[in-house]
């Protein structure tokens, strides 16, 4: 990925349940929003940046949440691991920003500090989907074969059903 590019959706990213494809397209999209605020330059960007970063890390707290309550369900044997990279996430994320905010707004606009960061979080957000998530997609297709679909029916949430 390339600092200077907003993500465009692409379905290699798509892990097939349009529940979390949605909150996935949704997180890309506040990031590139982000990122694109961050160009602004001066106390503007700043602003916006200051503006705009709570709500999106409380998406992504709520998306991580969303999933981890549907890994739970369907008794994803690598749940533990799964919630781990999550909540190390948030932790590096939330330093990154407590760091953001207690340096000199001057020292803070002389580089690229803002737009380097929306740029971290949404690769970071990235290369977690295409691993991590991806890995939960295999299961699910495990679990489809070995169960069958009037099993799935009847067990599983309807948003687990791969088309
Ligand atoms: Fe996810
Ligand atoms: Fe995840």
């Amino acid at each position: 990925m390339d600092n200077g590019q907003l993500i465009e959706w692409d379905d290699r990213y798509s892990v097939g349940i349009e529940l979390i494809d949605e909150q996935h397209r949704e997180l890309a999209s506040q990031m590139n929003n982000l990122w694109l605020g961050c160009q602004k330059g001066g106390q503007e960007e700043k602003f916006f940046f200051d503006v705009n970063i709570q709500p999106l890390l409380r998406y992504m707290s709520y998306h991580f949440s969303s999933e981890e309550r549907m890994l739970e369900r369907i008794k994803y044997p690598d749940l533990a691991a799964h919630v781990q990279q999550h909540s190390d996430m948030m932790r590096i994320i939330a330093e990154g920003v407590g760091h953001i905010q207690q340096e000199e707004p001057s020292a803070l606009l002389s580089g690229n500090r803002l737009s380097d960061f929306a740029a971290h979080l949404r690769d970071t957000l990235i290369s977690h989907i295409i691993v991590m998530d991806k890995k939960y997609v295999s299961y699910i297709h495990f679990v489809n074969r070995k169960l069958g679909t009037y099993v799935m029916e009847t067990t599983l949430p309807t948003e687990l059903f791969i088309g």
